[in-house]
């Protein structure tokens, strides 16, 4: 092997000797590299970085790819040719016509730099890892930073249309599942692609630099600097961090930035001093939870189809096929399984489905988007029965009283705390019996103990991780002295990388509670530092006396709300829960709340409100619909919607209720929720569902379409105090225009205009079952659906305002 096992050594004893083959970094033209065991290949001035032929493990093929050439695992960095290896003794050419020429050892030519319409003066391997072709005027033709593949340097920048692909193995470099984007909109985004046609699914990362109402505001580039920092910068010149502001010194280590195999994309750090056996440590990793995050609905999600997914180490994805199934490909753990036996619905009338197929009992895992019926109410032994009888059906989830009946191919699997349901998968009786499921395939080497904690995390029940999360948490705390200070744990993250902190620590980053954001029913919300992985400014929730006994509320509570991720959703980061002080630590919202926004001096852009708007609408159907444990937010208003650093709107205050609505009946709490936004059911002897918050909207929502609020001041006419009903009044009498007076834009986009205030008007029905679902509204807002002419919403009106 001629790669250096000990870069020290060998740059001080053979370097001298290499600058003769190669000066400075400088490649002339007709230089020619050859794909053999001994070839040097062409390094870089300082030999931070070699080009050329890097021999593939346990395989006779060479990839023409740019690598840490100091480093001892020779991390790649670039390759060639879409990452298909070549044979041994191929060769690269530096021509003037054409750049680098790869051809095969025939001279069948596989792949070169593109078309270049001028003449090559050299080559040169630069220190920062980019591979340029000059001209004599030192103008560049080519750059291996302008093509990349899956990893970003220090000094690449990311144009608008740039992209990485992740490969498609550790080992295999061809082009994969995941990808990496700067779009035209100006918007980061990862997502995943269907492999042969190259079509983008739906994102699972979006870095919201785009500003539908100033393009000025979206993104233009995505900058990696020499100091190890990563941000969007956007068309005005103002950036948006990726990176957290501490990062170890640049002159001290290299860094990349790689989108890896499994879609995980993160940045990464390597001391130079090579005293010891070391590796990348990574600073910064983006999605959160990748096996959570993707969510659309083509494609099989983080692991193949039938899989499921688990949380490693490093927020990386863990690919297992349940029992009963096995890898398509055995050589590719996070590929797809297929089951070991199939079902045909051909009618075989001898044997009953009893005596061919019997359940697994899985515990809190999901393939969230493979339903084909949901039945309801219905009993658990109806569940089994319907599914056992079903040929169609493959996995039946049972959860308070609906049974999901889900079809194969399963995609989007994985192992969520929250799936609170039992779920039971159908295997072939007289096959092999089913197979306990494998080790974690996906780990590497020995990790074994580490994500064992995490597997027991995750593979019991809530209250089981909650014992686990408090005992993590308080520990010998509350065993011992409740007067103990602990030192700061730095590192306290418990599940879903909620983190888990001290009292001391929130009284540090609050400076003793001084800055007040705001307040609410349930508590006060401070502004506050810290050092985070993602972020440092946060805001703390310093929660009142909710309720007595409130101890299992809260910690239920916090488990819901951490598994609830969405870009209209303000995220959870951490918890305290330290003897009677109970904190929630949120991420900080730097715009302020809706309410600030819409009624405050300056009126906001109608594009602006209907953004808003829709993002409200989209956090909550995700709350309604999406999220795996329903969670209805009662207490919907413009106060408790914020906005983030890009105006988009950030529902907060979800899942404070939740532990009412378990309760359903009414009699001894406090009615919910907050005047004039308050659906009329919670006065009555009806049901709450989620259609409280579909009325809540209902009224934010000709709130945000009239800017105006839903109960005018005394100074007000009297026909427009009640926005509700004058609103209503202005639709049956056609002038709505008098809603919007002096709103040029929205009167200009009247169509838009138009439908937003009908949806309105259904949203605040008395009739709960007239009002649609979040889904539907949001089709109707987009135009996507015709919207119906609303019926009064107080057919027998008596008053909503009491
Ligand atoms: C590389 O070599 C060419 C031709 O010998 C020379 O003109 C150029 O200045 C050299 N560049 C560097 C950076 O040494
Ligand atoms: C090499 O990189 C440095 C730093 O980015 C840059 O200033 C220099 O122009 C590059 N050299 C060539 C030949 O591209
Ligand atoms: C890499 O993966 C692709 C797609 O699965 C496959 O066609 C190719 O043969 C693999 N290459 C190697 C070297 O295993
Ligand atoms: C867009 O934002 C920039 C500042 O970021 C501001 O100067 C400009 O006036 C804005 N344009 C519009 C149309 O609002
Ligand atoms: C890199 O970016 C960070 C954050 O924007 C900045 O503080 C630092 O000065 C930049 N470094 C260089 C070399 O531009
Ligand atoms: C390198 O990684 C392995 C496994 O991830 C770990 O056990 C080991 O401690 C790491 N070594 C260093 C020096 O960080």
């Amino acid at each position: 092997m001629a790669y250096p096992l000990l870069p020290l050594i060998f740059s001080t004893l053979f370097l001298p000797m290499l600058a003769f083959a190669q000066r400075n970094g400088n490649v002339t033209v007709g230089a020619v590299l050859t794909a053999t065991d001994t070839a040097t290949p062409w390094l870089s001035p300082s030999s931070d970085f070699a080009f050329g032929f890097q021999k593939i493990r346990n395989k006779d093929t060479f990839l023409l790819s740019i690598w840490y050439y100091r480093i001892p695992d020779r991390t790649i960095v670039w390759y060639a040719n879409e990452g298909t290896a070549v044979p041994r003794d191929s060769k690269v050419e530096l021509t003037a016509e054409r750049g680098l020429v790869l051809s095969d050892p025939q001279g069948e030519e596989l792949w070169n730099s593109e078309s270049i319409v001028d003449v090559v003066a050299n080559g040169f391997m630069n220190d920062t890892g980019n591979f340029v072709l000059v001209r004599a005027d030192s103008a560049k033709l080519w750059e291996s930073f302008k093509n990349p593949s899956d990893t970003i340097l220090p000094a690449q920048v990311m144009e608008i249309g740039g992209e990485l692909y992740s490969r498609q193995a550790e080992a295999n470099f061809s082009k994969g599942r995941f990808q990496l984007r700067l779009l035209n909109d100006g918007n980061l985004v990862l997502n995943t692609r269907n492999v042969p046609s190259d079509m983008a699914y739906d994102a699972y990362y979006i870095s919201g630099t785009y500003d539908e109402s100033n393009s000025s505001n979206s993104g233009n580039q995505v900058i990696f600097n020499e100091t190890g920092h990563m941000y969007i910068l956007r068309r005005n010149g103002k950036t948006f961090d990726l990176t957290p502001q501490v990062i170890p010194s640049a002159s001290e280590n290299y860094y990349r930035a790689t989108l890896n195999f499994d879609g995980v994309f993160a940045i990464y750090y390597y001391r130079k001093i090579f005293t010891s056996v070391q590796n990348w440590t990574e600073v910064w990793t983006k999605p959160d939870n990748i096996c959570l995050d993707i969510r659309g609905y083509e494609g099989s999600g983080a692991c193949g189809y039938n899989s499921v997914c688990t949380l490693g180490e490093s927020r990386r994805p863990i690919c297992e096929c349940p029992q009963g199934f096995s890898l398509l490909d055995p050589t590719d753990t996070y590929g797809s399984c297929k089951p070991e036996s199939t079902q045909a619905c051909a009618a075989d009338e001898s044997t009953s489905a009893e005596d061919l197929y019997g359940f697994v009992d899985l515990t809190d895992t999901d393939w969230p988007l493979s339903d084909y019926e949901q039945l309801r109410p219905y009993s658990e032994e109806d569940c089994r029965k319907s599914c056992l009888q079903d040929c169609f059906c493959a996995v039946a989830i049972y959860r308070g009283d609906s049974c999901w009946k889900k079809k194969l191919p399963l995609s989007n699997g994985r192992k969520d705390r929250s799936v609170n349901g039992k779920t039971f998968l159908k295997f072939r009786k007289g096959d092999l019996p089913p197979q306990p499921p494998p080790k974690f395939q996906g780990s590497k080497k020995d990790q074994g103990s580490l994500i064992l904690v995490g597997s027991v995390l995750l593979g019991s029940s809530v209250f089981v991780n909650f014992v686990f999360i408090a005992a993590a948490c308080l520990g010998f705390f509350l065993i011992y002295n409740k007067k103990l200070i602990r030192p700061s744990p730095s590192n306290n993250v418990v599940g879903d990388n909620l983190r888990c902190f001290t009292y001391k620590e929130l009284v540090e980053a609050t400076n003793g509670f001084k800055e007040e954001l705001g307040r609410g029913a349930f508590g006060t919300v401070y502004k506050g530092t810290m050092q985070l992985v993602s972020r440092n400014i946060v805001a703390v929730k310093r929660l009142g006396n909710v309720v007595q006994d409130g101890d299992k509320e809260f910690k239920t509570e916090v488990n819901v709300i951490a598994q609830t991720h969405h870009k209209n959703l303000v995220r959870l980061l951490g918890f305290c829960n330290e003897a009677d002080q109970r904190l929630l630590v949120y991420e900080y919202m730097s715009n302020g709340s809706v309410a600030g926004f819409l009624f405050g001096d300056t009126k906001p852009s109608w594009d602006q409100r209907t953004h808003i708007a829709l993002g409200i609408a989209r956090g909550l159907s995700y709350l309604h619909e999406e999220c795996s444990t329903q969670i209805i937010h009662c207490d919907i208003k413009p106060q408790n919607i914020l906005l983030d650093d890009y105006y988009s709107a950030r529902i907060s205050d979800f899942g404070m209720a939740k532990l009412l609505m378990i309760n359903q009946s009414r009699t001894n709490t406090a009615i919910r929720g907050t005047k004039g936004y308050v659906a009329p059911e919670w006065f009555r002897n009806t049901p709450v569902t989620v259609k409280v918050d579909v009325y809540s909207f209902g009224v934010l929502l000709l709130e945000i379409t009239c800017c105006r609020r839903c109960v005018g001041d005394l100074e007000m006419a009297e026909e427009k105090a009640i926005l509700t009903d004058w609103v209503w009044d202005c639709f049956r009498e056609g002038r709505l225009d008098a809603l919007v007076e002096n709103d040029e834009q929205a009167l200009n986009d009247w169509e838009k205009f138009k439908r937003f205030v009908m949806v309105g008007i259904w949203c605040v029905q008395e009739d709960p079952s007239l009002r649609p679902a979040m889904k539907k509204i949001i089709q109707m807002l987009e135009g996507v659906v015709e919207v119906a002419v609303p019926p009064c919403p107080f057919p027998n009106f008596n008053s909503t305002y009491g």
